[in-house]
């Protein structure tokens, strides 16, 4: 049995410790967030640095075994600096699924849904670079989606306009690059219409958990 720590600035977070949960049901998963500090899609790099450091430190004092850093924010910006800080401390990223993206597109188009932070990160840049060559990646403005889905305020109308532009632009694909996203994946794909898949990471992450844990 193992102590799973799962953290992001508010309730995304929230949505991959239930799926690590129902995956892992004789595991503790332990879950903190920042909600003083949310959103932080929009902050840099080293002043995010700052909040997250006091709570992983108080995580590991918890005894949390693994940590995941449910949050693309964090992950594409920060996951080297906070391993350097912890590294007795195994620490799981979450990042936009860009890789299985470009593998899957058929018309060579995908959208990544993310954070300012996320698509303004050198990570996601190399990401795109590494595996995304000669396929067109559209960045839609989701800059106001945390706040929200935070606040449970999904626009649906406003949601379908911008669904509408990524398929009409031929995306095939749709990333969900930030986890708060995972809450409204069901709404987007309704709106695609089988127009194009949505994508998350929550699969992947359970299943490098499960390495890491020494469990396959
Ligand atoms: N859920 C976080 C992510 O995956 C970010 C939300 C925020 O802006 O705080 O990027």
């Amino acid at each position: 049995m193992a102590i799973i720590g799962v953290f992001d600035s508010g309730i995304g977070g929230l949505s991959v410790a239930k799926a690590i949960e129902q995956a892992l049901p004789d595991d503790t998963v332990v879950w903190r967030s920042d909600h003083k500090h949310i959103p932080y899609g929009d902050k840099l790099p080293q002043e995010v640095l700052g909040f997250v450091m006091p709570i992983f430190e108080d995580m590991i004092a918890e005894g949390c075994d693994v940590i995941v850093a449910a949050c693309n924010t964090v992950t594409t910006t920060l996951i080297g600096e906070l391993r350097a800080c912890f590294p007795d401390t195994p620490l799981i990223g979450i990042e936009p699924m860009v890789k299985p993206a470009a593998l899957h597109t058929k018309n060579g188009v995908i959208a990544v849904c993310a954070t300012p932070a996320t698509l303004a990160s050198k990570r996601y840049a190399w990401l795109k670079e590494t595996y995304a060559q000669g396929v067109t990646v559209l960045e839609p403005d989701c800059s106001q989606w945390a706040y929200m889905i935070e606040h449970n305020r999904v626009n649906e109308q406003q949601l379908q306009r911008q669904i509408d532009d990524l398929c009409n632009k031929r995306a095939d694909v749709i990333v969900l690059g930030c986890t708060h996203y995972h809450w409204i994946e069901e709404v987007i794909q309704k709106l695609a219409k089988k127009r194009a898949v949505v994508i998350q990471p929550e699969q992947p992450v359970i299943k490098r958990l499960l390495f890491v844990l020494g469990r396959s």
